[in-house]
Order: C-alpha cells, then structure tokens, then sequence
C-alpha cells in the first residue's frame, strides 16, 4: 500500500513560493477556473490559519482590496497591508458582527476552508463537519453583497439538504475538486456564483451611505 506522504511535491512547490499552505495553491486553481477573484474586491476568508488562503486572496484582489480572516486560531502576522485576521468561533454572533465591521462592508467573496479538528470518530466528525459548512452558508447569507460568490469546501457525499438552498441563492452552483487535492480525498469545493440578495426592508427613518468605495448600505 502507498505511504501516505505529508510533504509531497504540492507542499514543497507552496513552502517554495513563500505559502502558508499547500491548500493556497487549491485556492489558485479555484480562481483559474472560476475567477472568484476581483482586484478591490472585499473578501472574508472563513477558518484562515495557517494564511495560506489569506496571501493567495490579497494577491489577487491587490492593495485597494480587503481581506479579513477569522479562525480559532492566531495566525502569525502576515505583514500585509490589506489584510486583518480575527480570533474567535464563527459560530459566535459577535464575532460574525466584527467580521463586517473590519471589512468595512459587505464581502464580494466568502471564502470557507474550515475543518473541525478530527477525534477519529467518523460520525462525529462528519457530523462536525457538516456544522462547519452550514456555518459558512448562514454566514455568507449575511456578509455577502449581491451578485457575490461563497466558495466552501465540504465532503462529496455531504447529504443534499444541507446545500440545497444554495441553487436558490445563487445564480449558479459548481462543484470543483482541485487537482492539488489528495488523491483518496473526498473532500471538494462548491462555487456559488451570482448571490441573489434578499433586499431586508430598512427600519422607519434609515437612510442610506456611500461606503468608501461608493457602494450604498443602510444606516
Ligand atoms: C484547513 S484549515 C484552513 C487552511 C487555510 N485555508 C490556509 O490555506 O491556510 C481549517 C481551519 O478551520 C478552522 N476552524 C474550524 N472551526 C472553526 C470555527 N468554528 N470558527 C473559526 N475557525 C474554525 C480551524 O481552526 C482550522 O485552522
């Protein structure tokens, strides 16, 4: 039987370049194919340790863009100028709320690589797992801007209801493996494209701003 091997030639090409992470270069193929990317363009990297997705991300939307990542854990300061990484549970509704404040607006791309960390117990893990991708969904519900993208990464054979609300969501909903992904993984990645964004009627008396980058939001 093969060995599994932890540092193969996708993670030696990553720490080559300067990536975080083996799965930065998941990303990259995510964007040649689907172009998830615009340069400005905000983005919300859901479960960003180690940074891989983070530097990938700021690259591509350059230095008038914005990127804000949260993760359970600190990730080691970058040095990067367009990008704030937060600590904290997604599933924490103050911490959802820090998220659009730091983006200053909401996200043209959710991005969501969270995994749970693994007891061994398949079921568990699954069914953590799946908690995980209804997060990024609720959450992309409430960050994203109309027209915008969520990219989220979960099992082949996750049950069906979980994503099914997606194709209503969304303009349209593409299932992507990555070349880089390892052989034997079942995990893929779905693009949702072209969000379709429920207009929240404003409370009596808002009015509207321009954001910084012209943008309008309710007050
Ligand atoms: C595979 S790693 C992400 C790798 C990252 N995309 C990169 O390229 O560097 C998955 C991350 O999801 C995070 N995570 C899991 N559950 C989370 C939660 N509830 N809130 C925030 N982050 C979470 C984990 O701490 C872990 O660091």
């Amino acid at each position: 039987m093969a060995k599994y091997q932890h540092h193969d030639a996708a993670w030696r090409r990553a720490k080559d370049e300067g990536l975080r992470s083996r799965a930065a270069l998941k990303l990259r193929e995510i964007d040649g194919k689907f172009r998830v990317f615009r340069r400005g363009g905000r983005v919300l990297d859901l479960g960003c340790w180690p940074g891989g997705w983070l530097q990938v991300a700021a690259a591509a939307v350059g230095g008038r863009g914005r990127v804000v990542g949260v993760d359970l854990l600190a990730v080691d300061k970058l040095e990067i100028a367009n990008v704030v990484t937060l600590v904290g549970d997604l599933a924490d509704e103050a911490v959802c709320r820090e998220l659009l404040e730091e983006l200053g607006g909401t996200a043209d791309l959710v991005l969501s690589d969270m995994s749970p960390s693994l007891s061994g117990v398949r079921d568990a893990d699954r069914a953590r797992h799946e908690r995980l991708v209804e997060l990024a969904i609720a959450v992309a519900g409430r960050t994203l801007s109309g027209g915008g993208v969520l990219v989220v990464k979960l099992f082949a054979d996750i049950p069906q209801e979980i994503t099914a609300g997606l194709r209503a969501d969304f303009d349209k909903v593409s299932r992507f493996k990555p070349p880089t992904t390892r052989k034997g993984s079942r995990e893929i990645y779905l693009v949702a494209r072209g969000y379709r964004k429920q207009r929240e009627a404003p409370p009596p008396g808002a009015g509207t701003v321009a954001d910084e980058r012209g943008d309008t939001k309710v007050q």
